[in-house]
């Protein structure tokens, strides 16, 4: 039976990403917004693309949650975006209020789906995801490292003017200021980048990978990026969907690993049918643990909110 993916919210990176689905032939897509018209609009120009291009998959536009039943995989795009000079964690309130609602609906219409969240503070949003939706922490899985490696082996290939797939980076801790790019263990094609990079510009890199989403704010005026993150969103479903085993940098809800206890924080994960089948643990420098500590802080002080306000 073919595969069915809900994308929940049909704005910029939901239709974006409803676009790769339905183009890569892998599912077919319900695209989902509060928005009458909106997703029924997009979804119907997606379709007729698949005239032009001749895949088979399918794709239907709605605003009746009940049309996401049988989805293997939520993807939650829902929500607000930032402006220029909103943080991320400015949209907590009002995305976990958006997320919150969803999820307890869609949790009862489709009890076997896995959830990807993409909506923001992404790792604040997960945990609710998964305090409400009651699943496994093997279906819940959040979406950030992927953008924010994308976004670092961009800005090393640039640096160098070799093919960013010849770059290989793990980037550990939460989908905000406080990510941790774990250096060392960034390469171009396995010569690590402090034997060819000075450090003070691997330092400049870093810092314009953890600003990277701000970067695209200021430039695009109206909203945020959406091209990279539907693509980074994307690889995740096909890592679930053919059981690719892929190693990826997910937000995951942790027990322990990396030190850090019931809180979603980046860590590197095999994603494959089972969803988060592995979570991947390197040994960290003493000064690796303290940043991914300030990380976990920073996502966890949000939860604390969540919690002083009765979401969760
Ligand atoms: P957008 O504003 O283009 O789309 C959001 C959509 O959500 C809109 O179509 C809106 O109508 C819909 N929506 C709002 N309330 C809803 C509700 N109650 N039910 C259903 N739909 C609802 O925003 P964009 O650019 O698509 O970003 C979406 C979210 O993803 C934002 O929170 C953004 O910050 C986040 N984001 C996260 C990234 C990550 O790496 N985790 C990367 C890029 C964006
Ligand atoms: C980004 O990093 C806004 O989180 C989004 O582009």
């Amino acid at each position: 039976m073919r595969k069915k993916i809900g994308v929940i919210g049909a704005g910029n990176v939901g239709g974006t990403l409803a676009l790769c689905i339905v183009q890569s032939g892998l599912a077919d897509v319900v695209l989902y917004d509060i928005v009458e018209g909106m997703p029924q609009g997009k979804a119907l120009d997606i379709l007729q693309g698949t005239a032009v291009t001749g895949v088979t998959s399918f794709i239907y536009g709605t605003n009746n949650l009940e049309d996401l039943a049988g989805s293997n995989i939520l993807v939650i795009t829902a929500g607000v975006a930032r402006k220029p000079g909103m943080r991320r964690k400015d949209l907590l309130m009002v995305n976990a209020d958006i997320v919150g609602g969803i999820v307890k609906t869609v949790s009862q219409i489709c009890p076997e789906a896995f959830y990807i969240v993409v909506t923001n503070p992404m790792d604040v949003m997960a945990y609710l995801t998964y305090v409400i939706s009651q699943v496994s922490r093997q279906r819940v899985i959040g979406m950030g490292g992927i953008l924010d490696s994308a976004r670092f082996k961009t800005f090393i290939a640039m640096e160098l003017g070799v093919s960013p797939k010849d770059v290989e980076t793990i980037i550990l801790g939460g989908h905000g200021l406080y990510m941790v790019p774990l250096v060392r263990f960034t390469t171009v094609k396995g010569v690590p980048i402090t034997k060819i990079i000075p450090k003070e510009r691997i330092e400049a890199l870093v810092q314009r990978t953890r600003e990277g989403g701000a970067e695209i704010v200021a430039l695009l005026k109206t909203g945020s990026a959406y091209y990279a993150p539907a693509q980074s969103t994307f690889e995740m479903i096909k890592a679930i969907i053919l059981d690719e085993k892929r190693l990826l940098p997910c937000s995951v809800y942790l027990q322990g690993e990396y030190g850090a206890v019931d809180v979603f924080n980046g860590v590197p994960v095999i994603l494959g049918k089972s969803g988060v089948e592995k979570i991947i643990e390197v040994d960290l420098t003493e000064e690796e643990k303290a940043a991914f500590e300030n990380s976990t802080q920073e996502v966890r002080a949000m939860i604390d909110i969540l919690r002083q306000e009765g979401r969760i």
